[in-house]
C-alpha cells in the first residue's frame, strides 16, 4: 500500500510527540511493507510566525493532495492572548471546517496494567472502553452570531449554538453506526432540558432510532453525563454529544484511561464503518508549551492517533490493531511522567516511542 500523509509538528510539545508517531509509523510500514510519503506542513503559531496566519494555503494544498493529515498540537502564550488577531488553534478549526470533518471519534480504552494509574478507582476503571464521538464542524464553535462588541454599559460577547437538523442527523447516524460495530449501545448526550439546540438533538436521536432496532439508545444530560462517566464508565460504549459538550466531556473521559497523554481522536466524515476516508489525526492534548522540549511529554495519544489513521484513512485494520498491541505490552514496564505509578520504569518522550517501535519490529 502507498499513502500520502501531511505531517504538522505545530507547537508546543508537538514536534516531540509527531517525531515518535512518524517514528511508530516507519516501523509499522518496514514490518508490513507500506510506503508512506511524508510531507512536513506549517500548521498553528508555526506557520502564523511564517506566514502571518496558521493555516497557510501551501499547506492547505498539500493537505488536500494528502490521504490524510497528522498533527501534533497547536498554540502557545506567544500568539494566544486575548485580542490577539488570530490564536494559533484556529488552523485546528479552519481544517475541520474545510474539509468536512464532522465526526471527531475520541476512544478511550484502559490497559489492564493501567487500571490503578486513574484517580478513579481501578475497580471502576477496569475493562472501560468506550468512544466519545463529537459533532465537530457546528454547534457554538461556529454559529453566527459569534462576536464582542462595546455598548454604554459595557461589553458584550456572543457565541451561538446554532445546530440544523441535517447536521445533528448525520452525527447520530454515525453513532448508530458505531454502535452498531461495536456493543450495539449508543448514548446521545444533551441538555435538552434548557437549550434548544438540545431539544432539536433529542428529539432527532429519538426519531432515527428505530432505523437501528439493534441499537439500545439511551439518553443522559450533559451534567448528569460527567458523573455517570466517573460512576458507571463500563456501562458506556459509544457517547454521541454536540461540539461543546464533545469537548469537555472527552477531557474527562481521558482521565479514566489514566491520562490526557493517552486519548487520540480521528476527526473525519463519517463512522469509517463503511470504507477509507480522509481525515485529520491529532492527540486530543493541548501544545502544553511548559513541557516543550523536555523529552517528558507523553507521545502515546498521538501514536494512537497514528493507529486510527492507518485504520480509517487506509484500511489498515492489522497494523492499527499491532499498534495497540505494541502500547499495551510497552505501559506494563515503562510510563511516562503523567502515568507513572511505582515499580515501573519512568521514561521520556523519545524512550517511550523507542520502545513502542521496538514492539512493533
Ligand atoms: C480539542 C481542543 C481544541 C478544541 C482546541 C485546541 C481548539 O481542545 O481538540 O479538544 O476545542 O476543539
Ligand atoms: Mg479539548
Amino acid at each position: 500500500m502507498k499513502g500520502k500523509i501531511a505531517v504538522g509538528p505545530g507547537d508546543g510539545i508537538g514536534p516531540e510527540i509527531i517525531e515518535e508517531g512518524v517514528k511508530v509509523l516507519k516501523a509499522v510500514a518496514k514490518k508490513f511493507g507500506h510506503e508512506f510519503e511524508l510531507t512536513y506542513v506549517d500548521i498553528g503559531g508555526v506557520a502564523i510566525d511564517k506566514y502571518g496566519t496558521s493555516l497557510p494555503d501551501e499547506t492547505l494544498q498539500i493537505c488536500r493532495q494528502s490521504d490524510a493529515i497528522l498533527f501534533g498540537a497547536a498554540g502557545g502564550p506567544k500568539w494566544d492572548y486575548p485580542g490577539a488577531k488570530e490564536y494559533a488553534n484556529a488552523a485546528v478549526l479552519w481544517i475541520r471546517k474545510e474539509f468536512g470533518l464532522f465526526a471527531n471519534l475520541r476512544p478511550v480504552k484502559v490497559y489492564p496494567s493501567m487500571v490503578n494509574c486513574s484517580p478513579v478507582k481501578p475497580e471502576i476503571v477496569k475493562d472501560v472502553d468506550l468512544i466519545v464521538l463529537r459533532e465537530n464542524t457546528g454547534g457554538v464553535y461556529f454559529g453566527e452570531p459569534k462576536k464582542q462588541w462595546r455598548t454604554p454599559e459595557g461589553r458584550m460577547a456572543v457565541d451561538s449554538m446554532l445546530y440544523s437538523e441535517k447536521e445533528v442527523e448525520r452525527i447520530v447516524r454515525v453513532g448508530f453506526e458505531l454502535a452498531q460495530s461495536r456493543r450495539k449501545k449508543l448514548c446521545s448526550v444533551d441538555k435538552a432540558n434548557v437549550l434548544q439546540s438540545s431539544r432539536l438533538w433529542h428529539e432527532i436521536a429519538y426519531e432515527l432510532a428505530p432505523e437501528y432496532p439493534d441499537v439500545q439508545l439511551e439518553h443522559a444530560y450533559a451534567d448528569a453525563c460527567t458523573m455517570w462517566l466517573l460512576k458507571r464508565p463500563r456501562d458506556f460504549d459509544v457517547l454521541v454529544m454536540s461540539n461543546l459538550f464533545g469537548d469537555i466531556i472527552s477531557d474527562e473521559a481521558s482521565v479514566l484511561a489514566g491520562s490526557l497523554g493517552m486519548l487520540p481522536s480521528a476527526q473525519i466524515a463519517g463512522s469509517g464503518v463503511k470504507g477509507t476516508t480522509f481525515g485529520f489525526f491529532e492527540s486530543s492534548h493541548g501544545s502544553a508549551p511548559k513541557h516543550a522540549g523536555k523529552n517528558v511529554a507523553n507521545p502515546i495519544a498521538t501514536i494512537l492517533s497514528v493507529a486510527m489513521m492507518l485504520k480509517y484513512s487506509f484500511g489498515l485494520e492489522e497494523e492499527a490493531r499491532c499498534i495497540d498491541e505494541a502500547i499495551e505490552k510497552t505501559v506494563q514496564t515503562h510510563r511516562t511522567y503523567d502515568i507513572m505509578e511505582e515499580g515501573k520504569t519512568k521514561v521520556g518522550t523519545r524512550q517511550m516511542g523507542d520502545l513502542i517501535a521496538e514492539a512493533i519490529s
